[in-house]
């Protein structure tokens, strides 16, 4: 099996379609590059142009599609669809690339998601003849889909139909776009629990023309104007008629209409070697973006949407944050400060973890869910998992339109603009603070903080962008280090308090961009265990608390680099500046400026991303898109 389609493990895949005057080559193409990020094991192209479908489809990368298609150009056409494919089981093979043709190649489709029951429906298939091409579960969506065309009645709309018949069998999570040689004026496209926006715009000629893609990112080129397609509906865009969107049923539903605030040039390099470097760089302002008009006229704090009372939010008894891999990092983070702030105890767990324990749920029980993209299908599944316990779900996400902010009771959307590179920095920066800014809004509806002590820390809050710009203007020495660092083969990571997940975000990045060995442990726990790791020469990076933090935290960790550098440990300490305590035990000096101790990961991580990113670059590696990842994963 194959494809963006099988498996448990699962990919996002990227999906473009077009329809309107332009070319549809180049605007699939051009889409397909900026949703590259979401799988890069195989890309393909269909357009139909003169009632006849075409298709190209290469392993790999984009660029040896591209290739393909300079030696092999398809025919100009004014619709096609393009995919981007993350492979789980079986072979990133050109064989089982997308578009996915049917038997009689009149119908091609492209897929995101499982098809649960596909191997029913093979064999169904293969019974009656038709003989597969690939390994893949999308290429049974291809042959139902030209057979349910056979059956539809004659006359406008007999793919949409043929769609809502194929969907209304299958099982399992989807997105789907089909084109057809037999009605060449028309994308139908669906969607079950898999990403899908449509984008409307206006061609130079005056004519509407329509995008479709797994996000935004895909069209914002050419248009802000979007549509949110909901759960089990199917949309149908004709060249003449204009966009229809049904259910699975056939009723139609009116889709909700947005408009993207995202800046086209914000989704460019803009001059950077990557875009992960671009994305560090502009976290200053992502963080700036995330806060701005956050107090209200009364100096109260606002949300972006709440469909919660504040009766209900003062019933609240407990909270748990869930997320996934760096996200699931700034849960850890979000723990201090809201249980410090509001006195509500907060659990913070791994998404896919989280509904497979039969945690306690009821309806005074708060859960948080971070997403940047929204679409991460273990937290979609945990979100869900939560409503049916009547539990009520916040959803701090970056990608307005996008499945799980549509699904919660309560939004605060982080404004980090798009994040393409896969290893998250200003999707993480900016959902630390959203979630320093519920802790507040929590604090202050239940009564416990009143508005000016929220004010004095939103203040706080507000210093951050300068302070994170201060330490990237003086990362020089970081790169430096990365140069020296490049070899080697274990590198551990140790913090206290909220250093310690930012010592686990700092081990992750270094994991996902550099792979090296890397791990992030609580400094305390060292003793324990961990510390029988250190030999001659082992990097050592510590997260060091501010001396004004409380207990003696940072007197501890002060203990902790000596004891790790007994034993040979090389240190690379990153510290308040006025921190002399640190000096003698420092091998490497990072310096961050003074920062109130909740607050303080907005700051120490950044040298982390840094560091990480550029040991990727010194070993050669690809930064922006690192091996086997992919930047959100939609099924579970
Ligand atoms: C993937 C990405 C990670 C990301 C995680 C959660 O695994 O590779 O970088 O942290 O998904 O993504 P989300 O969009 O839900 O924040």
């Amino acid at each position: 099996m194959a494809a963006c389609s099988t498996g448990t493990l699962g990919p996002m895949c990227g999906i473009v379609g077009y329809v309107g005057p332009q070319d549809a080559r180049d605007v699939v193409l051009e889409g397909l590059r900026r949703l590259e990020y979401r799988g890069y094991d195989s890309a393909g192209i269909a357009v139909v142009a003169d009632g006849t479908l075409t298709a190209a489809k290469k392993a790999g990368k984009l660029a040896n599609l591209e290739k393909v298609l300079a030696e092999h150009p398809l025919p100009a056409a004014t619709i096609g669809i393009g995919h981007t494919r993350w492979a789980t089981h079986g072979g990133p093979t050109d064989r089982n690339a997308h578009p996915h043709l049917s038997a009689d190649g009149s119908v091609a489709v492209i897929h995101n998601g499982i098809i649960e029951n596909f191997a029913a429906l093979r064999a169904e298939c293969e019974a009656n003849g038709i003989e597969f091409s690939s390994e893949t579960d999308t290429e049974v969506a291809a042959h139902l889909l030209a057979a349910a065309y056979a059956a539809a009645p004659a006359g406008e709309s007999r793919l949409a139909e043929a769609m809502r018949t194929v969907c209304r069998r299958l099982e399992g999570a989807f997105t789907l776009v089909a084109t057809s040689a037999l009605e060449p004026d028309t994308l139908v496209a669906a969607r079950r629990s898999s990403p899908l926006v449509v984008g409307i715009g206006e061609a130079v000629d005056g004519s509407a023309e329509y995008f479709l893609g797994s996000d935004v990112a895909a069209f914002i080129a050419h248009t802000r104007e979007a549509r949110e397609l909901g759960q089990d509906q199917v949309v149908e865009i004709d060249r003449h008629r204009g966009l229809t969107v049904t259910d699975f049923t056939g009723s139609v539903v009116e889709p909700r209409g947005y408009t993207v605030d995202w800046d086209a040039a914000a989704a460019e390099k803009g001059g950077y070697d990557w875009f992960m470097l671009k994305e560090i760089a502009e976290q200053p302002q992502a963080i700036a973006d995330t806060l701005l008009g956050r107090l209200g006229s009364h100096g109260e704090l606002v949300l972006d949407e709440v469909r919660l009372s504040d009766q209900e939010l003062r019933d609240i008894d407990k909270i748990f944050v869930v997320a996934c891999g760096t996200a699931y990092h700034a849960g850890l983070i979000a723990k201090y400060a809201i249980e410090h702030w509001t006195r509500i105890p907060v659990e913070v767990e791994v998404a896919s973890e989280f509904r497979y324990r039969d945690p306690v749920l009821d309806r005074s029980t708060l859960v948080v869910v971070i997403s940047q993209s929204g679409e991460t299908m273990d937290t979609l599944m945990a979100l869900r998992h939560a409503k049916e316990q009547n539990a009520r779900v916040l959803a701090i996400c970056n990608a307005n339109g996008s499945t799980i902010p549509r699904e919660s009771d309560a939004v605060l959307y982080t404004h980090a603009g798009p994040e393409v590179a896969v290893a998250s920095t200003k999707g993480f920066l900016t959902q630390v603070v959203a979630c320093y800014l519920v802790g507040l809004f929590l604090a202050q509806v239940r009564g416990v903080k009143y508005e000016d002590e929220v004010a004095a820390i939103v203040a706080d809050l507000r210093r951050l962008p300068d302070a994170v710009a201060q330490v990237l203007s003086g990362m020089d020495e970081v790169r430096e280090l990365a140069r020296e660092l490049a070899d080697a083969d274990t590198i551990l990571f140790l913090g206290r308090h909220v250093g310690f997940p930012v010592a686990l975000e700092g081990a992750l990045k270094l994991k996902e961009l550099a792979y090296i060995h890397a791990e992030g442990f609580a400094a305390g726990e060292l003793k324990h265990g961990p510390i029988a790791l250190i030999d001659q020469g082992t990097p050592v990076v510590v997260v060091v608390p501010s001396p004004r933090s409380r207990e003696s935290v940072h007197g501890k960790v002060v203990s902790n680099i000596q004891e790790v550098r007994a034993r040979g440990a090389r240190t690379i300490v990153i510290a308040e500046e006025g921190d002399e305590d640190v000096v003698p035990y420092a091998d490497h000096l990072i310096r961050v400026p003074r920062t109130p101790t909740l607050l303080a990961p907005v700051v120490t991580t950044v040298p982390l991303q840094v560091l990480a990113c550029e040991i990727a670059d010194t070993r050669g590696l690809d930064v922006d898109q690192p091996r086997n990842l992919a930047k959100s994963v939609t099924v579970e």
